[in-house]
């Protein structure tokens, strides 16, 4: 079969990424600029702000990607971008400059949920990881068990019904006075912490998760306590966050009946994590998968993996291709 090559764009938050995936699976190249020093001084990311760096970087990133790929638009087959879900303003300038791309190289265009462009980050990682299995996806903005059934199925078995793992991370960081994005930070500080604080672990009958309560006890502990020690807060958090996720994840597996597990997104680098569930894998006789640091945040190469499933599933797009802010990964794409 001859080789689809895929221009992939990836725009949904703060990093303007683009890259070039051959196959799905070989990554020839992966090119992302970050926004995060200009967001920083606002504590969080600014939509308008990000727009604009969007607009800003766009071309940039797509004519690196061409060029570390060793590439001419004219070897690509394909145009892969993330529709949704994210900040509106943010993907649009993803969707239009992909829209623009498809039509100048008369080529199909394929929209791509975000999310599963996550998780498919473990495919690029692993050549022989296959579907069904279940993926723990820890991101800024999402914090869902999902059972991947095939490349094209999806079931939520669990999900976040307040903060998102991320979101409850920055929120620490920034109470306990570290900077933005908090979670390498709150990584790297409860290194060196011991867990004294004994924050709380939320467990529900069913698989979905919480994080409020753990980060009004964060915010709690550090106002009562006026020497608090921050390592040992950092600790504490996510000694608390890592045991209500794999809980979870031990409740899933058997529940699924499934025997791989994937982390994705943001928070899968976090070390705790990812050391909690390979000791718990290990245990349990289960395989366990995790990508790259530079693959579990945003990046154009997990959207050019996804966008080669979805081609060959016939998911293509025509030119009134739009935007969507909120995407379920289960019936939309
Ligand atoms: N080592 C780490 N430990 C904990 N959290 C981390 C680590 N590295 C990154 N993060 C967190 O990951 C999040 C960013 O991940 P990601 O880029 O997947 O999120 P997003 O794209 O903003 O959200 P979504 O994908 O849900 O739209 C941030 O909240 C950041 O603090
Ligand atoms: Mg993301």
């Amino acid at each position: 079969m001859k080789e689809i090559v895929c221009l992939a764009i990836e725009s949904s938050c703060d990093e303007t990424a683009a890259a070039v995936v051959r196959d799905g699976r070989i990554v020839e190249s992966n090119v992302i600029v970050s926004q995060i020093d200009i967001h920083k001084k606002y504590g969080g990311v600014v939509p308008e702000i990000a727009s604009r760096q969007h607009t800003e970087s766009i071309n940039l990133v797509v004519e690196e990607a061409l060029k570390q790929a060793n590439r001419t638009f004219d070897d690509i087959d394909i145009i892969g971008v993330t529709a949704g879900p994210g900040l509106i303003g943010a993907l649009l300038v993803g969707v239009s400059a992909a829209k623009g791309l498809a039509y100048a190289l008369k080529k199909p265009l394929v929209p791509v949920h975000h999310i599963k462009g996550h998780i498919f980050a473990n495919f690029i990682e692993d050549k022989s990881l296959e579907p069904p299995f279940l993926c723990m996806v820890v991101s800024g903005g999402h914090t869902h068990l999902i059972k991947v059934k095939s490349y094209s199925e999806f079931e939520i078995l669990g999900k976040t019904m307040d903060d998102a793992i991320g979101e409850a991370f920055d929120k620490v960081a920034r109470t306990v006075g570290l900077g933005y994005p908090g979670g390498p930070l709150v990584d790297q500080a409860a290194q060196e912490g011991q867990d004294v604080c004994h924050f709380p672990r939320p467990v529900f009958e069913n698989l979905n998760f919480s994080f409020s309560g753990i980060k009004t006890a964060v915010i709690n502990y550090v106002h009562k306590t006026p020497e608090f020690n921050i390592n040992d807060v950092c600790r504490s958090f996510e000694e608390a966050v890592t045991d209500v996720v794999i809980t979870n994840i031990k409740r899933g597996m058997k529940q699924a009946g499934m025997n791989k597990i994937a982390l994705a997104g943001g928070v899968a680098a976090n070390r705790m994590l990812r050391e909690k569930l390979k000791n718990f894998c290990e245990k349990n006789g289960y395989q366990f998968y995790y990508p790259a640091p530079v693959l579990c945040t945003d990046n154009a190469a997990m959207i050019g993996c996804a966008a080669y499933y979805d081609y060959l599933d016939g998911k293509t797009a025509d030119l009134s291709l739009n935007a969507t802010a909120n995407l379920s990964i289960e019936k939309d794409l």
